[in-house]
């Protein structure tokens, strides 16, 4: 279904992210016949280029990150049709009248984009007031970083605040825009199967991976002031662990949802430090040159910068009570694989013989590679021999149960840009949402700080340092394999 026409203005329009994601994401949609032909791209940034240069520059990006994009030759042209820029100073007054003229009509959706670093936010805001483009057509899109700590989030929410209205903020999560994390809704909250169980009586732990086999990469800068919590959990795995852990919302309607994950963070409980592990990586020992160690990827010799963290967390609710929930996430980690595992008790008890093996249930929702959801349940050995259990997958693996063509995929960029036309805020994160993970996470960054803590150091390609391992062994668990 095509969305309504609009005007989208990309505030960055030249960097690595408009590049990479989301001019990609709006051709994709373009070809889709989803992003109506009337719609305009307005590319800012400070740079001084023409309309037709920076087209040129937006035609070789679709060609660098968005495979099949020369096989769309017309598409691409008509594409390229849309798109203009405009040069613009977000300190000061430059632009902003050919801007202004740019953007005309009263009854388009006006979005601005803002893909800039996180001090223009309020500049950007200010002007676009200043100009009269803040009307109640206009959403403003913010990626994270959202703030460094619970003051500097506040901060910046005031200052969204003074200009927009929180149903214009869309704060990107492009975890939310995942397709299987969407489908974890459904899957919770379509199935009569599941939400009985849903609870610490039944669930005896809840896992939560994200590993990545890359390194720091060119944002040694930006990541060694951020490190792993900053960077993945206080965002990506919180908001993974809300969805999991919410009470049903009413409705599937921004204010329902988003009440229902607050409430989640809000009555997170703080961790120890004798339950949290941070860890740094080694160099890749066959090619140094290529995969260095952290410190000297980052280029800081002392660097105290977690790439890998990986803690036990509770909540406290009548729900959750007892159970407990492991999150990690590192680089350079042994493959690339994203997948929440809520992990059932035993049954209460076996009336096979000993040896016949005892099994628990796990439900794992991979988000990527080969999204898809796998129930373990527990069988016999299909043979001539006794009573012995084994345990086996009931695959629901999207591309073998849709078939090559069943299912549409679409990129996380796609889906919330689309989304962010279309006026719908469920997957993006509310200001007090981000207020309260900053809030969580705070006292576990200033306990590193006060304590001195240094990293461990861990292998290359591996599971993360070996504590991490040993936090679930001394509970009598362990990780699923990555
Ligand atoms: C980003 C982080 O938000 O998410 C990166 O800043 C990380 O450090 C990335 O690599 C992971 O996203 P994805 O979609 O590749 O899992």
């Amino acid at each position: 279904i095509p969305v309504d026409p609009f005007d989208l203005v990309v505030f960055g329009g030249t960097g690595d992210l408009a590049r990479r994601k989301i001019l990609p994401a709006l051709f994709r949609r373009f070809c889709a016949g989803q992003m109506p032909e009337t719609a305009r791209i307005i590319g800012a940034a400070r740079s001084d280029m023409s309309d037709a240069s920076y087209t040129q520059m937006v035609a070789d990006a679709l060609r660098e990150f968005s495979p099949g994009a020369q096989s769309h030759a017309d598409r691409l042209r008509d594409f390229l049709g849309v798109i203009s820029y405009v040069r613009i100073d977000a300190m000061g007054e430059a632009g902003w009248a050919e801007l202004t003229q740019k953007i005309t009509s009263v009854d388009r959706v006006e979005a601005y984009y803002f893909s800039v670093a996180p001090s223009l936010f309020g500049p950007l805001a200010e002007r676009l007031q200043g100009h009269g483009l803040a009307d109640r057509n206009a959403r403003i899109v913010v990626e994270k970083p959202f703030g460094r700590d619970l003051e500097t989030a506040k901060a910046l929410n005031a200052t969204l605040a003074r200009y927009f209205d929180e149903t214009q903020i869309y704060r990107i999560d492009h975890y939310l825009g995942k397709e299987t994390v969407q489908n974890l809704m459904a899957v919770r909250f379509g199935n009569m199967l599941f939400e009985p169980l849903w609870n610490s009586q039944f669930v005896d732990h809840i896992q939560i991976t994200v590993a990545e086999t890359v390194g720091v990469g060119g944002r040694g800068e930006y990541y060694d002031r951020a490190g792993a919590m900053r960077d993945m959990v206080q965002n990506h795995l919180m908001q993974l662990l809300c969805l999991i852990a919410m009470e049903p919302p009413a409705r599937f309607d921004p204010d329902a949802v988003r009440d229902e994950k607050l409430k989640v963070i809000r009555a997170l409980e703080p961790v120890e430090p004798h339950h949290i592990v941070r860890g740094q990586y080694n160099a890749d020992p066959d090619d140094a040159d290529t995969y260095p160690d952290y410190r000297t990827a980052v280029g800081n010799p002392r660097s105290r910068t977690e790439s890998f963290v990986a803690l036990k967390t509770h909540i406290a609710n009548w729900r959750w009570a007892g159970t407990p929930f492991y999150l990690r996430t590192g680089k350079r980690m042994r493959e690339r694989s994203s997948e929440i595992s809520i992990v059932f008790k035993e049954t209460p008890h076996s009336i096979f013989a000993e040896d016949a093996g005892r099994h628990r249930n796990v439900l794992s929702i991979k988000l990527q590679p080969n999204e898809g959801i796998t129930l373990g349940v527990t069988i016999k050995e299909p043979g001539p021999g006794g009573m012995r259990l084994i345990d086996v997958p009931l695959d629901m693996t999207f591309a073998e149960a849709l078939g090559p063509d069943g299912g549409e995929t679409v990129d996380a960029y796609e889906r919330l840009i689309m989304d962010v036309i279309r006026g719908n805020q469920t997957l993006f994160m509310r200001g007090d949402e981000v207020e309260a993970a900053w809030d969580w996470t705070d006292p576990i960054i200033q306990g590193w700080t006060d304590r001195g803590d240094v990293p461990k150091p861990y292998d290359s390609l591996s599971d993360g340092p070996d504590a991490s391992a040993q936090l679930l062994v001394r509970d009598k668990r362990e990780w699923r394999k990555i």
